[in-house]
C-alpha cells in the first residue's frame, strides 16, 4: 500500500512541477524560428512578364473563368513580381526569422524543360533572396506549389513517370542558381492536394477526373520526383554547401466520429497522410501497409486482378527512404470520420470525405472556421497530430510550414486571427515542453493577402492586408501582424 501511495505522491509532484514550469514559462526555445509563407501563383502576378512561360493556373483561369469566385485571376494578384520590396519590408517589420516563398517553375524555365533559362526570372528570385538575407531573414524555398508548366501537364503531368527526371532537372537548375544562399528547401507543397484532389475533380486544373488511376499514379511519381530532387541535392550540392530538404504535407487530423469508427480513422490517416509520408519517413519505406491491404481488397472487389495502387520496386523503396531532413506540415483541418450513408455524395474528398474509403468527414464541435468554411480546425488537434507523426515515424524534427486563418473583406482589427495564432502556438509549446517533440518553427499562412485559388480574393489570409484596388497593391499591417511581431520580439506567448 505505501509503495502505491509513494508512487502517487511522486506522480502528483511531477504534475505540479510540469504545471508550474508550464504556467510560468511561455517562452520558445532559442532554436525556434518564426516566419510566414506565400506561394508564387498566389502573390506574384506578372503572369506574362519578361519571358515567363505558361503554367496550368495561367491557362485555367483564362479558359474557365467561371470556375473561380468573381472570375478572379492571379494575373496581377498582389503583384509581388514588382512589389517584392514591400514584402521584404513587411517581413522585416515583424522581424520574421524566415520567409517561405515558392518558385514559379516557368518563370525560370519557360517551357518547363531545361532548353532555355529565362534570365529575368532567375534574377527576380535572386534579388528577393539577397534582400531577405540583407534583413537577416532566412529564405525557405518551395520548388513546386501547384503551378505546373502546361507543356509538362500536356504530357500527362504527374501521371507520367518521366516527370521524375523533369522535376529533377528543374530542381538542379534552381539549386545551381541559389544553393549558396538558401539553406532550407521544400520540394513539393501538399502533394495530397495535387494528386487526390486535382487529379480527381472536374474543377481545378488540370481538370481531369480519372479517379480510378490518376491520383495513385500521381502519388507514386510525385513521391519519386521528391526523392529525386533530394538525391540530386545530396549528391551534387550538399558536398559544397549545407542545406536541408523536405516537403510540405497537408495533414488533416482525423478522429473517429463515434467509438465504432476508430479503425476507419486510422485508415483515414494512413490514406490521407501516410501515402505521402510513409515512403519517405518510415523505417520500412514504401506504402503504408494498411493502405496497401485496403487498396488490394477494394481493387479485387471491383474486379481488377491487381491492386490499383501502383507498386514500388525494391530499388524505388530504397531510393525514397530517408529523403527528408525534417517533417514539414501544413496544418489547417480537423475532422471526424464516419462511414458514408447510402447515396451520400462524398464530393471532393479531402474536404467532405473519400469516395474510395466510402467515408464522410464531419467538422468537430467548437472549431475555428474563418472565411473558408472548408477548413474547420481545433488547435488542440495539432498537438495530437504531432504525437501521431512521431509515433509513426520516430523522433523527427517538425516544422510547421503553414498554419493560418482567413477573414472577410476590409478588416484590420483581426483579433480572431491573433487568437488563432496564439492558440496554435500554445499547442506548439505544449508539444515541445510537455510531449518533448522537436518542433523547430512555425510559419503563418500568409504574409500578405493573396489569390486563394478557386475562392479568388474573398478569403483574406494575410498578416498584412493588400489593397487590390491600388496600382501598387499597398500592404498594411493588421492587428495580428503587430501581435505576431510582439511574440517574436519577446520570444514568448507571455505578451
Ligand atoms: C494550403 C496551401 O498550400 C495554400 O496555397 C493555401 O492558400 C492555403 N492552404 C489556404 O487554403
Amino acid at each position: 500500500g505505501s509503495l502505491v501511495s509513494q508512487q502517487c505522491l511522486c506522480f502528483y509532484y511531477l504534475c505540479v512541477l510540469i504545471q508550474q514550469s508550464w504556467s510560468t514559462d511561455l517562452s520558445f526555445p532559442p532554436n525556434f524560428k518564426f516566419g510566414a509563407a506565400t506561394a508564387a501563383y498566389q502573390v506574384e502576378g506578372g503572369w506574362n512578364a519578361d519571358g515567363k512561360g505558361m503554367n496550368i493556373w495561367d491557362r485555367y483561369v483564362h479558359e474557365y473563368p467561371d470556375d473561380i469566385r468573381n472570375r478572379s485571376t492571379g494575373d496581377v494578384a498582389a503583384d509581388s513580381y514588382h512589389q517584392w520590396r514591400q514584402d521584404v519590408k513587411a517581413a522585416a517589420q515583424m522581424r520574421l526569422q524566415t520567409y517561405r516563398f515558392s518558385i514559379n517553375w516557368v518563370r525560370i524555365l519557360p517551357s518547363g524543360f531545361t532548353n532555355e533559362i529565362n534570365k529575368a526570372g532567375a534574377q527576380y528570385y535572386s534579388d528577393l533572396i539577397d534582400a531577405l538575407l540583407a534583413e537577416g531573414i532566412e529564405p525557405i524555398v518551395t520548388l513546386f506549389h501547384w503551378d505546373l508548366p502546361v507543356k509538362i501537364q500536356d504530357l500527362g503531368g504527374w501521371t507520367n513517370p518521366l516527370i521524375v527526371k523533369w522535376f529533377g532537372d528543374y530542381a538542379r537548375v534552381v539549386y545551381t542558381l541559389y544553393s549558396s544562399r538558401v539553406r532550407t528547401w521544400l520540394t513539393m507543397n501538399e502533394p495530397v492536394a495535387v494528386c487526390d484532389y486535382y487529379y480527381n475533380s472536374e474543377r481545378f486544373p488540370p481538370r481531369v477526373k480519372e479517379s480510378m488511376y490518376a491520383p495513385y499514379l500521381c502519388n507514386k511519381y510525385i513521391m519519386l520526383a521528391h526523392a529525386n530532387a533530394y538525391r540530386i541535392f545530396e549528391r551534387e550540392f550538399k558536398p559544397s554547401c549545407p542545406g536541408r530538404i523536405s516537403l510540405a504535407n497537408n495533414v488533416l487530423w482525423i478522429e473517429p466520429f463515434s467509438p465504432n469508427d476508430t479503425e476507419l480513422a486510422e485508415l483515414g490517416r494512413q490514406y490521407q497522410t501516410g501515402r505521402y509520408s510513409h515512403p519517405i519517413f518510415s523505417k520500412q519505406g514504401g506504402w503504408p501497409p494498411l493502405v496497401e491491404k485496403f487498396m488490394l481488397e477494394l481493387s479485387l472487389k471491383q474486379g481488377f486482378a491487381e491492386s490499383r495502387l501502383p507498386p514500388f520496386t525494391a530499388e524505388e523503396i530504397e531510393f525514397m527512404k530517408g529523403t527528408a531532413d525534417f517533417y514539414g506540415i501544413n496544418f489547417y483541418t480537423t475532422s471526424l470520420i464516419r462511414p458514408s450513408k447510402p447515396k451520400e455524395e462524398p464530393g471532393l474528398w479531402f474536404i467532405t470525405g473519400s469516395p474510395e474509403l466510402n467515408a464522410m468527414l464531419e467538422p468537430p464541435p467548437n472549431a475555428y472556421y474563418g472565411a473558408l468554411s472548408i477548413l474547420p480546425v481545433t488547435p488542440e488537434s495539432m498537438r495530437k497530430q504531432f504525437k501521431w507523426l512521431t509515433q509513426q515515424y520516430g523522433d523527427i524534427e517538425i516544422l510547421v510550414t503553414e498554419n493560418g486563418y482567413s477573414t472577410f473583406g476590409h478588416q484590420l482589427d483581426d483579433y480572431d486571427r491573433a487568437d488563432f495564432i496564439k492558440e496554435h502556438l500554445e499547442q506548439v509549446l505544449l508539444s515541445i515542453k510537455v510531449d518533448n517533440i522537436n518542433v523547430t518553427g512555425y510559419l503563418v499562412w500568409s504574409l500578405i493577402d493573396n489569390f486563394e485559388w478557386l475562392d479568388g480574393y474573398r478569403a483574406k489570409f494575410g498578416l498584412y492586408e493588400v489593397d487590390f484596388d491600388h496600382p501598387n497593391r499597398t500592404r498594411t499591417p493588421r492587428f495580428s501582424a503587430n501581435y505576431y511581431a510582439c511574440v517574436i520580439a519577446e520570444r514568448s506567448l507571455d505578451v
